[in-house]
């Protein structure tokens, strides 16, 4: 067995001040194997976020370990760690994710600045990610307040890849772009894991989706792992009452149109321009 990428181990994380303060994951645990796709779903509200920002390092957890690579990052916050290479970050929201401020240029350039390259390798690079993710090599010198919020998230996710990661939390990173710009960019994330061996932490709650992209599912409810094991099997032959319940309260009970929402998903897209 290869040894995981990424390994969270018995993660507690509270939220909230005073009395409001409240334990919101316990003991949430998994691994993720180089190279390999974890899909985390659950209901609004089950935490799925908080883990995913606890493995960024924008909260601190209360117990618990979160081994990149073997290192336990967890007592780490993101200014101190390692940038740019080992994990990046995909939010749902590119409004609140990036600083419309900013050039397209320099957003990309963050990432790589760990890496030293000379500017025009970094120009280069960040040329080549903003063609994958469907934006114009002109959008470099642009600024990101210029751009749609489609566009917005795309330039996120190339943020994301630029610096060619070990691993990326995406969470609901496609769930706000149109169904032909997201069926383009889970394509792109498939291939550059293919191609890179990134390994994807990917939260969503389209099942379609998740079941897409990932090798294996976790289940959460109420800040637990309820369930995980291979996608197909745990979506298909799901043994937690709850994890039964959130597939038959979102997959449609139309096999017709769950047939038309795999197609969509799984489409290879055509090539088109930003929209
Ligand atoms: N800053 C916060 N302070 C207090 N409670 C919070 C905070 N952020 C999230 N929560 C609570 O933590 C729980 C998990 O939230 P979240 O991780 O966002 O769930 P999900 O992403 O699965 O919808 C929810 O009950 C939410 O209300
Ligand atoms: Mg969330």
């Amino acid at each position: 067995m290869t040894a995981p990428v990424l390994e969270v181990r018995g993660l507690e994380v509270a939220l909230g001040h005073r009395r409001a303060r409240r334990t919101v994951l316990h003991d949430v645990s998994f691994v993720i194997e180089p190279g390999a796709t974890l899909g985390l779903v659950g209901e609004s509200g089950s935490g799925k976020t908080t883990t995913g920002r606890a493995i960024a390092g924008l909260v601190r957890p209360a117990s618990g370990s979160i081994l990149l690579d073997g290192h336990d990052v967890s007592r780490e916050r993101w200014w101190r760690r390692p940038g740019g290479g080992t994990l990046q970050v995909v939010f749902q929201d590119p409004y609140s994710s990036m600083n419309p401020a900013l050039r397209v240029e320099d957003i990309l350039r963050e990432p790589l600045r760990t890496l030293r390259l000379p500017r025009a390798e970094a120009r280069r690079r960040s040329e080549e990610m903003l063609a994958r993710v469907g934006l114009p090599v002109a959008a470099l010198d642009r600024y990101v307040a210029a751009f749609s919020g489609g566009q917005r998230q795309r330039l996120a996710i190339a943020r994301a890849l630029v610096s060619r990661p070990r691993v990326i939390v995406c969470d609901e990173a496609v769930s706000a772009l149109d169904l032909s710009v997201q069926a383009q960019v889970l394509n792109l994330l498939k291939d550059l894991q293919e191609e890179l061996g990134i390994a994807y932490l990917f939260i969503g709650h389209n099942l379609d989706v998740v079941e897409f992209m990932s090798h294996r599912i976790a289940v959460l409810y109420e800040g637990r792992v309820v369930e995980s094991g291979d996608a197909a099997e745990v979506l298909r032959r799901p043994t937690h009452a709850y994890t039964r319940r959130l597939v038959s309260a979102i997959l449609s009970p139309d096999p017709r149109e769950q047939a038309r929402r795999r197609a969509l998903v799984t489409a290879t897209p055509t090539q088109e321009g930003p929209s």
